[in-house]
C-alpha cells in the first residue's frame, strides 16, 4: 500500500507511521503536515531515514499541495486536525479551517483522483455528552450534538466524509474513538500535562469538580483499531473507538498517576473549570469488537504506568513544548 497520512507530526499521527512501517515494512507512507504548535518533526526522528516514509510541510486546505500527493497513493489515511478543546473555546476560526475545509480539500482530491480509498479520524466528542451515574454509551448509531468549536467542526468533517460516499461513491470509513493517551501526546493534554506538572514538582490542574468522565484508549490500541477497519471494515461505515468498560472520572486517573508516582492529594489544584465541559463521555465499541475482531491489548492502568516511564525517559522530548503548553494556560 502507499498512504497519505496527514497530521504525522501530531501525537496519533506519529504513532500511526511507526506502528504502520514495523507492521508493513515494505508499504510506503507520505505525510503531509504543517507543523503548527501541535507537529513535531521530533516525533519522527527515528523514522526520518526510513527508505519508504517521505515528510511534506504543507496545509491539508492547500488545493494544489494535496492534489499532488493525493495523485500519488492508493489509500489516504487522515488524522491533521486542530484538536485541543481549550484552544477552540478561544480561537474557533482555524477549527473550522482546517477541520472542515481541509478535510473538503481532501475528499475532492480522493474524488478526483479515481475515488481513492480514504479513512477518516474522529472522535466520540461528536456525540456531545453523557449523564453521570448512568450506563449510556456512545455507538454508531448515537445522533451527533457535538457542544465544543472542536467538537462541532468535526462533525462537519465526518458529515462531509460521508456525503463523499453516498454522493460520489468515494470508499470511506470512519472512526470515531475515545481520548487517546500515550507516548508522544502533547503536554497541553490532560495525562501528560499532570505527568509532566509532578515530574516538574508542580501541582496537578483539576478542572471544575473533578468528576467528568472521559472514555480512555491507548494510542498504539487506536492504531491497531484504524488497521483493522482499512483492512478489514465496510466500506461506508463508520466504527466507534475505546478501550474501558467502566467509569473512571478525572480524579480517579488523577488519584492512579498520584499514587504510581509517589505523590499524595496535596498535589492537586483545583482551577476554574471550562466553559461548557463535557460531563461524561463513554463508548460501546462492541461493533468493532464482534466485526473485526478488536479489543484493547492491555489493561488501563498497565499502560498508564507506561506512560509515565514514557513520559520520564523522555524529558528532552517535551521540555521545550511544556513551555509553550503552560503559556497557553497562562493566556487562556
Ligand atoms: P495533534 O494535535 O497532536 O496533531 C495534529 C497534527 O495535525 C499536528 O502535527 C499538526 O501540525 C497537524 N495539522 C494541524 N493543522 C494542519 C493543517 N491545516 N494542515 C496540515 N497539518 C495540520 O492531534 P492528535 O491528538 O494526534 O489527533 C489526531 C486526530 O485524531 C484528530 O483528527 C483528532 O480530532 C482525532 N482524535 C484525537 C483524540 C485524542 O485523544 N488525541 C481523540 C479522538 C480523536
Ligand atoms: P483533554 O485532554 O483536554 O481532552 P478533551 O477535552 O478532548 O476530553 O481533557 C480531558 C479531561 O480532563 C477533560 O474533562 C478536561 C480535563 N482537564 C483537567 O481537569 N485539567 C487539565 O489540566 C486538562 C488539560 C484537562
Amino acid at each position: 500500500m502507499k498512504l497519505l497520512v496527514t497530521g504525522g507530526a501530531g501525537f496519533i499521527g506519529s504513532n500511526f507511521i511507526r506502528y504502520w512501517l514495523e507492521k508493513y515494512p515494505s508499504d510506503q507512507i507520505i505525510t503531509l503536515d504543517s507543523l503548527t504548535y501541535a507537529g513535531h518533526l521530533s516525533s519522527l526522528s527515528d523514522i526520518e531515514k526510513n527508505p519508504n516514509y517521505a515528510f511534506v510541510k504543507g496545509d491539508i486546505t492547500d488545493p494544489v499541495i494535496v492534489d499532488e500527493l493525493v495523485s500519488q497513493v492508493d489509500t489516504i489515511v487522515h488524522f491533521a486536525a486542530e484538536s485541543h478543546v481549550d484552544r477552540s473555546v478561544k480561537d474557533p476560526l482555524v477549527f473550522v479551517k482546517t477541520n472542515i475545509i481541509g478535510t473538503q480539500t481532501l475528499l475532492e482530491a480522493a474524488k478526483k483522483h479515481g475515488n481513492k480509498r480514504f479513512h477518516h479520524i474522529s472522535t466520540d466528542e461528536v456525540f456531545g455528552a453523557l449523564t453521570l451515574g448512568t450506563d449510556a454509551k456512545f455507538d454508531e448509531n448515537t445522533p451527533y450534538d457535538p457542544r465544543s468549536p472542536y467538537s462541532a467542526s468535526k462533525a462537519g468533517s465526518d458529515h462531509l466524509v460521508r456525503a463523499y460516499f453516498h454522493t460520489f461513491g468515494l470508499p470511506i470509513t470512519i472512526t470515531n474513538c475515545s481520548n487517546n493517551f500515550g507516548p508522544y501526546q502533547d503536554t497541553e493534554k490532560f495525562i501528560p500535562r499532570m505527568i509532566t506538572n509532578l515530574l516538574q514538582g508542580e501541582k496537578v490542574k483539576i478542572y471544575g469538580d473533578g468528576l467528568y468522565v472521559r472514555d480512555w484508549l491507548y494510542v498504539l490500541d487506536h492504531c491497531s483499531a484504524i488497521d483493522a477497519v482499512l483492512k478489514k471494515g465496510k466500506i461506508g461505515d463508520t466504527y466507534t473507538v475505546g478501550g474501558l468498560t467502566k467509569d473512571y472520572s478525572n480524579l480517579d486517573i488523577t488519584m492512579m498517576i498520584l499514587k504510581m508516582m509517589g505523590k499524595d492529594e496535596s498535589s492537586i489544584e483545583y482551577v476554574t473549570d471550562r466553559p461548557g465541559h463535557d460531563r461524561r463521555y463513554a463508548v460501546n465499541w462492541s461493533k468493532i469488537n464482534k466485526e473485526l475482531d478488536w479489543s484493547p491489548s492491555a489493561d488501563f492502568d498497565f499502560r498508564l504506568q507506561e506512560t509515565i516511564t514514557w513520559y520520564n525517559s523522555n524529558q528532552s522530548w517535551w521540555k521545550d513544548m511544556k513551555i509553550t503548553s503552560e503559556n497557553f494556560y497562562k493566556n487562556k
